[in-house]
């Protein structure tokens, strides 16, 4: 803006001129209006005004069942580890105010380090403030100028953003496709640096990756691997580590990046890691030494949590009960599915298009019934899906009243 224009002229200047950074957004701004036109309720715009329980919440003024959420292993009001937060900030207050390289690191931090260490009995953890951030930090600071990142195209926004921000090349393949993936992998120059990132489960479709393969192709074309667990910690393999260990390649991951904002119940992210010189990630990785650290009541409730999830077979054992439930009920009515099998806690519907979706989503929350609608540019091949998420804390009743439910909704709209 030059000299001599005041604020009140700015408008008129600004009106219709191709200068304005939003005029990039119109044309989301006008399906999101379109959309809305119709009288729809916002289906992302909702409210809890109440939460209950993990599985029941007062949304739009409504008692409905959350199926939309990441809560997998239902720990956000588990008595121990809503004490062990309150304990937390009573002792240590409500912030950090610092970097974990200066002021951040509190006792606490160390201690949901050592229990991370424990559940996935690895030398190395690293709790950055998100599971966003883990990603952003460990794939830009590993992969630097002259090394290559294979990744499946379907990664998440924030293992795309992690490779936007470092230096190397960029090399994706088709989703879960261990012939491209290897084909990818034998183009590399000779020496190169290589770092695979893969998922376990991928969080549209809740489909997950055949790793025992691809770990091993990798492996062979001397590559290391990260895995993101985010959507498996807690409930897929044996002690909940995620699809790695269900698939017996736990040993040859290099890196495994997690949330605490799904099955842990609160919010943060971590690496952990067997290399001998992880350590120096601490002072060298930009969104891990550049943001504040988690608040002492956050890593409190994390650690809590991730010690019970150690002795969660029972609570795994039920989530996958209410999966196939799920999964063979609305495969049975008839809806599309994005797998054939359950894979995960996560059952993907698939609406013919956005207006029907909205309008499914719509008809599921009169009824009561909370799920996520998701559409491009987070779906793959341009789907919109109506994506539920299962909770160990659902009873086996609760899947019953929401497939009564679906059935409702699905006929008044249509699509069964
Ligand atoms: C695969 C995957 N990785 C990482 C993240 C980021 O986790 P956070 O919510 O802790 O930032 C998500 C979040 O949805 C995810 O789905």
């Amino acid at each position: 803006m030059s000299e001599g224009i005041s604020q009140s002229d700015r408008p008129q200047e600004i009106e219709g001129d191709s200068g304005d950074l939003f005029s990039k957004f119109d044309s989301l701004i006008a399906m999101r209006e379109n959309l809305l036109s119709g009288g729809v309720e916002d289906p992302f715009n909702l409210v809890m005004e109440k939460v209950i329980s993990p599985t029941r919440a007062i949304c739009n003024g409504r008692d409905t069942i959350l199926l939309g959420t990441y809560n997998y292993m239902g720990m956000t009001f588990d008595p121990d580890v809503i004490e062990a937060g309150q304990q937390a900030l009573a002792d240590f207050g409500s912030g950090t105010t610092g970097s974990r390289v200066l002021n951040g690191t509190y006792q606490g931090h160390k201690e949901c380090e050592e229990a991370l260490k424990e559940f996935y009995g690895m030398d190395h953890a690293m709790v950055f403030s998100t599971g966003y951030q883990a990603n952003l930090g460990i794939i830009s600071t590993i992969a630097g100028k002259g090394d290559y990142v294979v990744l499946d195209i379907d990664s998440h926004a924030s293992i795309w953003d992690g490779c936007k921000m470092g230096d190397a090349e960029i090399v994706p393949f088709k989703h879960n496709d261990i012939e491209a993936m290897e084909k990818r992998l034998r183009r590399i120059p000779e020496g190169a640096g290589k770092l695979v990132v893969l998922e376990g489960v991928y969080s549209m479709l809740g489909d997950i990756a055949p790793l025992a393969e691809m770990v091993k192709v990798a492996k062979s074309h001397g590559a290391m691997v990260l895995v993101d667990e985010a959507h498996s910690m807690g409930f897929i393999g044996e002690h909940g580590r995620g699809v790695a260990e269900a698939q017996g390649v736990m040993d040859d991951v290099d890196f495994v990046i997690g949330t605490f904002s799904k099955s842990v119940g609160t919010v943060g992210g971590f690496c952990v890691s067997n290399h001998p010189k992880f350590e120096i990630m601490r002072l060298v990785c930009r969104p891990y030494v550049f943001t504040a650290s988690l608040p002492p009541s956050v890593v409190a409730t994390a650690a809590t949590s991730i010690r019970k999830l150690m002795q969660g077979s029972n609570k795994r054992a039920h989530l996958w009960e209410n999966s196939k439930t799920l999964h063979g009920g609305l495969k049975a009515l008839g809806f599309e599915l994005g797998t054939d099998e359950p894979q995960s806690a996560i059952i993907a519907v698939i609406m013919p298009d956005l207006e029907r979706g909205a309008a499914m989503w719509e008809a599921l929350i009169k009824e009561g019934l909370y799920v996520n609608l998701a559409r491009p540019p987070a779906t793959p091949a341009n789907m919109t899906l109506l994506r539920c998420s299962l909770c160990a804390e659902h009873s086996e009743e609760e899947v019953q009243t929401i497939l009564g439910m679906f059935e409702r909704a699905g006929k008044a709209v249509g699509i069964i």
